[in-house]
């Protein structure tokens, strides 16, 4: 590990080229912080890099462990230390009945979806701990809260992130490194291209603001739940929903 100069924290944001993690890391980045992208395609699209700059991008399949591996390696040679840890990197797989997917289609949610959060964690949370200091955020979903018909893996693998974030918090919980979760409904977003419009439809209908979300809004929840003054919640699944989580 090269030595630590830099005094901001570091954030690695997962699937931070485009979308959601895309906000996330432009928003951490005006922030002050510095900003590693982890992501399958580590290319931010030409026009997205005007207003922000990651310190870092790295090309990683986070369903591959050897792969999270060498990045945490080469984020450390690189910026020296991590502070934060944003699972953001997710994919929706094809809508259709259960009884329809493949065992491969089902298999690739879930291991993005949901392996690829035990792939990250396993590889930073030991330097989280050591360091004493530390806020892990996993972006899961409504429908891991609902559960959505026609997207059945996805539903399980964000209903797994839930779980997996409750269950590491407790395991963590007096290091000084809190585990948290967002559950959000739809937002605009190229992971949209992977669903039917009576699907997109009928999300955007069950949003009682009768909008979709913003992902500067996510952003601006996860840059909180990772700041400082987010000290004594762990564990929590936060709600992102327009009002249509009842619990
Ligand atoms: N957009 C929505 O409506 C919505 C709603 C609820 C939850 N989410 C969740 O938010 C997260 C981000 O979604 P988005 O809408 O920004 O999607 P997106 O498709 O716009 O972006 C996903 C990013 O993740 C990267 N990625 C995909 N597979 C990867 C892998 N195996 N390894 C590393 N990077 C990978 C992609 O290259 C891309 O940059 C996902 O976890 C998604 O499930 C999205």
């Amino acid at each position: 590990m090269s030595e630590r100069t830099d005094t901001r924290r570091i954030a690695v944001v997962t699937g931070g080229t485009r979308g959601i993690g895309q906000a996330i890391a432009r928003r951490l980045a005006h922030d002050g912080l510095g900003v590693v992208v982890w992501d399958l395609d580590p290319v931010v699209p030409a026009g997205d890099n005007q207003d922000w700059k990651a310190d870092h991008i790295q090309a990683v399949d986070v369903a591959d462990p050897i792969s999270v591996e060498r990045a945490m390696t080469q984020t450390l040679e690189v910026v020296g230390g991590v502070d934060i840890l944003v699972n953001n990197a997710g994919i929706n797989g094809p809508v259709k009945p259960l009884w329809e997917y493949s065992s491969e289609e089902w298999g690739r949610v879930i291991d993005v979806n949901l392996t690829g959060v035990f792939n990250t964690c396993r590889a930073v949370v030991p330097h989280l701990v050591d360091r004493g200091w530390g806020r892990i955020v996993n972006i899961a979903s409504i429908a891991g809260k609902e559960g959505v018909q026609n997207i059945t893996p996805y539903s399980a693998s964000k209903a797994g992130v839930i779980g997996l974030t409750k269950a590491l918090a407790k395991e963590i919980i007096t290091t000084g490194v809190t585990v948290n979760a967002v559950a959000p409904v739809m937002a605009a977003t190229d992971l949209l291209d992977q669903m039917t419009e009576e699907h997109i439809a009928a999300s955007k209908g069950k949003i009682p603001m009768q909008r979709l979300l913003e992902v500067s809004e996510l952003a601006a929840l996860v840059a909180w739940i990772t700041s400082e003054e987010c000290s004594f919640t762990s564990g929590f699944t936060f709600d992102a929903s327009g009002g249509r989580a009842t619990y």
